[in-house]
């Protein structure tokens, strides 16, 4: 359901914003730097997809690496599009993007090669699914274009999401396919902490900031609680585990 209305935060129950020019400055200089770093994790993850685009093992998997990389590229875009709106410094973000290469990327997740397929399906189930809560959490957001754009991303997103746990579970528990569970394991063990870390400092003010100006739903620390526990069984049932929450983290 889509609302005119702010429904959360400090300004909950008026209009929401439908142009950068009547945006408060705070709310503007948050909102650009939050584009441009949603942005550069789309691109970046074009550019980790790539090498698999005809390398998988499986022409299924072929074809939804193909899948993935257009959407990523699609998400990537639709920032820039949003970028646009904001004129000379929009213009500055948008260039900046354009030029970033391989691990010049602003999150830890996405400076890292895909050395293996069991990357691969561990970023998909794992990192995407990340993604996926910073979608929910802007979904409704209080700026109107950004909030338009998010259901088709997430329907993208699901599948990305419903690859990778596919194709996890198959490297871990099917003989017929690639790989087995050690190395589906110590996928998870590589990917999980750095999926955690994406969702930013406990008790930051960027956080508390974003959820009173009804651009994100819920704090980091409330989202990575419900990932933790969304993750954990779907692990259990490949008869994978999730590493201690703490173990090997760079972001607490
Ligand atoms: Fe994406
Ligand atoms: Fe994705």
């Amino acid at each position: 359901m889509m609302t005119r209305e702010i429904r959360w935060g400090d300004m909950r129950g008026i209009r929401k914003f439908e142009h950068v020019h009547e945006l408060p400055d705070d709310y503007r200089d948050f909102l650009v730097r939050l584009l441009w770093v949603q942005a550069d994790t789309e691109f970046a993850s074009v550019q980790q997809h790539r090498p698999w685009l005809d390398t998988a093992p499986s022409f299924e998997d072929r074809w939804i690496e193909a899948r993935i990389i257009a959407d990523e590229m699609r998400h990537g875009w639709q920032m820039i599009k949003l970028l646009e709106d904001f004129g000379e410094e929009g213009r500055f973000y948008i260039n900046d993007l354009f030029n970033r290469k391989e691990h010049q990327h602003k999150l830890d997740s996405f400076n890292m090669d895909f050395d293996t397929w069991e990357d691969v399906a561990a970023f998909a189930c794992l990192v995407d699914r990340v993604g996926m809560f910073q979608l929910r959490s802007f979904q409704e957001c209080s700026y109107a274009p950004l909030a338009r754009a998010i259901p088709l991303m997430i329907t993208e997103e699901n599948l990305h999401i419903g690859a990778g746990r596919n194709a996890l579970n198959r490297i871990a528990n099917d003989p017929a396919y690639y790989g087995d569970k050690t190395m589906a394991q110590a996928a998870v063990d590589k990917w999980y902490p750095r999926a955690l870390d994406m969702f930013g400092h406990s008790g930051s003010a960027g956080s508390e900031m974003a959820v009173s100006l009804g651009i994100k739903r819920w704090r980091n620390e409330e989202a990575r609680k419900m990932y933790v526990e969304e993750v954990a069984p779907i692990l259990e049932k490949m008869g994978l585990v999730a590493p201690e929450e703490t173990a090997n983290r760079r972001i607490l």
